[in-house]
């Protein structure tokens, strides 16, 4: 089932960035961080769990319960909603643990 995305952008401001997730190309503003740019354009799964395969997505968006997690230019275990958008980066869901570095 699809659910609706209820993220909606109070302020439009900013020159536009684009960076890829999961192969899409993703438009933002620049300071957005990844988690407010794809929640802005309808995505709200961002990794998977360990155990289970559970589907994750951000919850506190300040940097505390690490369901955010995502992969930037092959790096696992990102914060996405701490991590700032740069124009190019490659963005991935992650899946389970990720690579520790
Ligand atoms: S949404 Fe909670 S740490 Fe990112």
């Amino acid at each position: 089932m699809k659910r609706a995305s209820t993220f909606v952008r109070l302020l439009d401001e900013g020159a536009a960035v684009s960076f890829e997730f999961e192969g899409r190309t993703i438009e933002a503003r620049d300071g957005d961080t990844i988690a407010a740019a794809l929640l802005a354009n309808g995505i709200d799964r961002f990794r998977s769990t360990a155990v289970g395969n559970a589907p994750r997505g951000p919850f506190c968006l300040m940097g505390s319960c690490f369901d955010c997690l995502v992969e930037v230019d092959a790096q696992s275990n990102v914060q996405a909603c701490m991590t700032r958008v740069e124009a190019g980066m490659k963005v991935r869901r992650q899946a389970g643990l990720g690579e520790l570095a």
